[in-house]
C-alpha cells in the first residue's frame, strides 16, 4: 500500500501555500489525503462540500492525492485511513509554537503516527486563509495567492 500521509486543516479556502505543501508531500509519499476538519462549531465561509470541490478542482491532475473530510480526533482519522504520517506546513517561526504543541499532543495520543513538517516556498510565507478572506471581503485582489477557481468562488461569496 506504500506510505500514506494525511494533510489536515480547515482549508477555508485552500490557498497556493497549501497547494505548495501538497506538491512537496506528493513527491515524498505514495498517497496524500488532504483531510478537511468538519467542525460545526467553527463559522466557516465555505461548507465542507464546497471546500472539497475547491480542493479537487484546484488539484486536478495531481497524482496520488485525494480529499476527505473528518470529524473528531485527527489521530483517530489517521488510524482509520492507515496513515503513517501527518503533514503540517510551516511558514515562519511564528507557526512553530502552535504546531509543536499539536504535534506533541498527537504523539501522546498515538505514538505510531509521525508528524512531518514541510516548509512552504518563500512566496507563500504571508499567505493564510484568514488573511485571504479578509482581503477578498473588502474587495482586494487575491489573484496569484489562491488557485483561479478559488478566486472566482471568493468573488461569488462576497
Ligand atoms: O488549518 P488549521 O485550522 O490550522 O488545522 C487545524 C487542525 C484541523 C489540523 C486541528 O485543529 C485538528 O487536528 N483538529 C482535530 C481535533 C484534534 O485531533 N485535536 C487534537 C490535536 S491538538
Amino acid at each position: 500500500m506504500g506510505k500514506i500521509a494525511i494533510y489536515p486543516g480547515s482549508f477555508d479556502p485552500i490557498t497556493n501555500g497549501h497547494v505548495d505543501i501538497i506538491e512537496r508531500a506528493q513527491k515524498l509519499f505514495d498517497n496524500v489525503i488532504v483531510s478537511i476538519l468538519h467542525n460545526p462549531a467553527k463559522n466557516a465561509l465555505f461548507t465542507v462540500e464546497e471546500r472539497i470541490d475547491l480542493i479537487e478542482t484546484s488539484l486536478k491532475g495531481m497524482k496520488n492525492v485525494t480529499v476527505q473530510s473528518f470529524n473528531g480526533l485527527l489521530v483517530d482519522f489517521a488510524e482509520q485511513v492507515n496513515a503513517d504520517v501527518i503533514i503540517r506546513g510551516m511558514r515562519a517561526v511564528s507557526d512553530f509554537d502552535n504546531e509543536f504543541h499539536m504535534a506533541m499532543m498527537n504523539r501522546r495520543l498515538n505514538r505510531k503516527i509521525q508528524t512531518v513538517f514541510l516548509m512552504t516556498g518563500m512566496r507563500w510565507v504571508f499567505t493564510s486563509s484568514s488573511g485571504i478572506k479578509e482581503v477578498a471581503a473588502f474587495g482586494g485582489s487575491v489573484e496569484g495567492i489562491v488557485p483561479p477557481y478559488v478566486e472566482q468562488k471568493l468573488k461569488e461569496k462576497y
